[in-house]
């Protein structure tokens, strides 16, 4: 696996294999890999000639300055794991290598940003789309992979591609859980055990959600779900919302199915954490 910190490098070996006439997949990620990332990159990698992966902890998405200090990195396990999966390249570079001058352009992603993630976490959006766009210039890949897990931000990316016209082709994976249903997270290796045997609750209340829309309209599950977590002493639920799954606007009642969602943040002791089903 070729291993690169500066553009230049990863530009120069991409550009040959470009000349060799190979299919480049690419993943990006910040870091302290779980199998829903190797999930996205053993199919990168089925889908494709050359799998190239990013790690790069991308501090203008951070809203919060406490969780990107506390982000999870462990490069050398990482590097462990890619070699196992047959990476063929990865980028990781500094943050002066990929920010030499500090960014201050600003995305309108219009109603998409201003619900959910994008009204609970101010600039984050502003932040990913920045670094995607400038991962996207340097890579130049034919597909790339994102998980439904951050499903809202999926959907900003296929925005910044089809508004800046990228030629490259989305590509979305389903959320990889553990066997209790919890959703695979790089910030899950920060709850304690308490809080991780009790994490499953947050895809219990999903699923809870889902099974009621046969005799409950979304407000009502709404309210159903807002008081299952006023019981739970350890979370803190900072959003529940039933939304359309393309401009991800709630839903008064179901008939913009099929395409509805249902989306949640919780904050779990010092760790934030998001997940989201597909209602119908
Ligand atoms: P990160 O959280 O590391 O996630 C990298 C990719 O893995 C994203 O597309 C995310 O949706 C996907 N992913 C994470 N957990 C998953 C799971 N349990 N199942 C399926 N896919 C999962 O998302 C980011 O990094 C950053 O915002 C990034 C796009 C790299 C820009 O900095």
């Amino acid at each position: 696996m070729n291993i690169f910190s500066t553009i230049s490098d990863t530009v120069k070996t991409l550009d040959q294999y470009r000349n060799e006439g190979k299919a480049i997949g690419f993943v990006p990620t910040m870091g302290a890999l779980h199998d829903g990332h190797l999930d996205l990159m053993r199919r990168a990698k089925k889908e494709n000639d050359v799998l190239v992966v990013s790690i790069f902890v991308n501090p203008i998405q951070f809203n919060n300055p406490d969780d990107l200090k506390k982000y999870p990195r462990d490069l050398e396990k990482d590097k462990k794991s890619l070699e196992e999966i047959n990476c063929d390249l990865l980028f990781s570079p500094e943050v002066n290598e990929m920010y030499p001058e500090t960014v201050d352009y600003k995305y309108d992603f219009g109603k998409l940003e201003n619900v959910m993630e994008g009204a609970f976490r101010p600039g984050h959006f502003n932040g990913v789309a920045i670094v995607v766009k400038k991962l996207f210039d340097i890579i130049g890949p034919d597909k790339a992979y994102f998980g439904e897990k951050d499903y809202q931000q999926l959907a900003i990316i296929k925005k910044l591609v089809e508004m800046e016209n990228i030629p490259v082709q989305i590509v979305t994976c389903p959320t990889v859980r553990e066997k209790d249903g919890l959703a695979m997270s790089s910030r899950n290796e920060r709850l304690t055990a308490e809080e991780r045997a009790i994490a499953p609750f947050i895809f219990q209340a999903l699923n809870d959600a889902k099974s009621h829309i046969n005799e409950m309209v979304p407000e009502e599950i709404k309210f159903r779900l807002q008081n299952q977590f006023a019981d739970q002493p350890h979370f803190e639920l900072e959003y529940f919302e039933i939304a359309d799954d393309r401009e991800l606007q709630p839903v008064i009642n179901w008939n913009k199915a099929p395409g509805i969602r249902g989306f949640m943040a919780v904050q779990l002791g010092n760790v934030r954490l998001i997940d989201n089903i597909r209602i119908i």
